[in-house]
């Protein structure tokens, strides 16, 4: 299991530093949730927030879009330095235009469900992705409990892939903990993404290795 710590938990005040702790800590990723206050209720960051955070660390950059027309800034989290770029099937862009978009700039495109949404909605694109999120909580805010009703659609997603022979990477977002893991780790996740999970922590490297192996749980 990789692991993506979500800034969204991070102190903002002190965010390039949190970027380095969090690498050092053992961060296979670095999520980035960006909301615009339309899609999602809440507003957090934008381009040049992630343009400073570059700086700090050379671990990929997870970008997920929670916004209403991702397209339109492709561009933009393109040059502030992303590395994978998740937007929303649900968002109004359109979205073979969207991954492609994603995909001209040489940056790894995924998509991403909310848990009303079918497994199935991602069918007809996998063959361009790098990544399919799996939402386990609803989008828009960190701290939420884990939906462990979704881990049937990470099944569904693999299986369709292992039918087509494609090798997608299944991503899980939303109230990821060393409690909740293991049901991503059973279910088939390759990257797990913690927020509170991680910055809450009393030791961010102890509680990244709880999320990689079942070992460091148990210990
Ligand atoms: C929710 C975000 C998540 C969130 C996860 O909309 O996409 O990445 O920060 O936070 P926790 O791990 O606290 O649920
Ligand atoms: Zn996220």
């Amino acid at each position: 299991m990789k692991v993506a710590p979500s800034m969204l938990s991070c102190d903002f005040s002190r965010m390039g530093e949190e970027t380095a702790r969090i690498d050092r800590a053992g961060a296979d990723y670095i999520h980035l949730d960006v909301m615009d206050g339309h899609f999602v209720p809440n507003i957090t960051i934008g381009p040049c927030i992630v343009k400073a955070l570059r700086l700090y660390t050379k671990l990929p950059f997870d970008v997920h879009l929670m916004i209403s027309e991702p397209y339109k800034y492709i561009d933009a989290f393109a040059d502030a330095g992303a590395d994978i770029i998740t937007f929303h099937v649900e968002a109004e862009s359109d979205i073979e235009a969207t991954i492609e978009k994603i995909r001209s700039r040489g940056l790894k495109a995924g998509l991403v469900i909310k848990p009303k949404t079918p497994a199935e909605a991602v069918f007809p694109y996998l063959d361009k992705l790098y990544m399919v999120l799996v939402m386990t909580v609803e989008p828009g805010f960190g701290g939420q409990s884990f939906m462990a009703d979704m881990m049937p659609k990470v099944g569904q997603i693999k299986a369709e892939c292992r039918r087509r022979g494609l090798s997608v990477l299944i991503e899980a977002d939303g109230g990821i903990s060393d409690k909740t893991v293991s049901q991503c780790a059973d279910a088939g996740v390759d990257i797990c993404v913690s927020g509170t999970g991680v910055f809450r922590a009393p030791d961010a490297a102890k509680a990244i290795a709880a999320l990689k192996s079942p070992e460091a749980r148990k210990g």
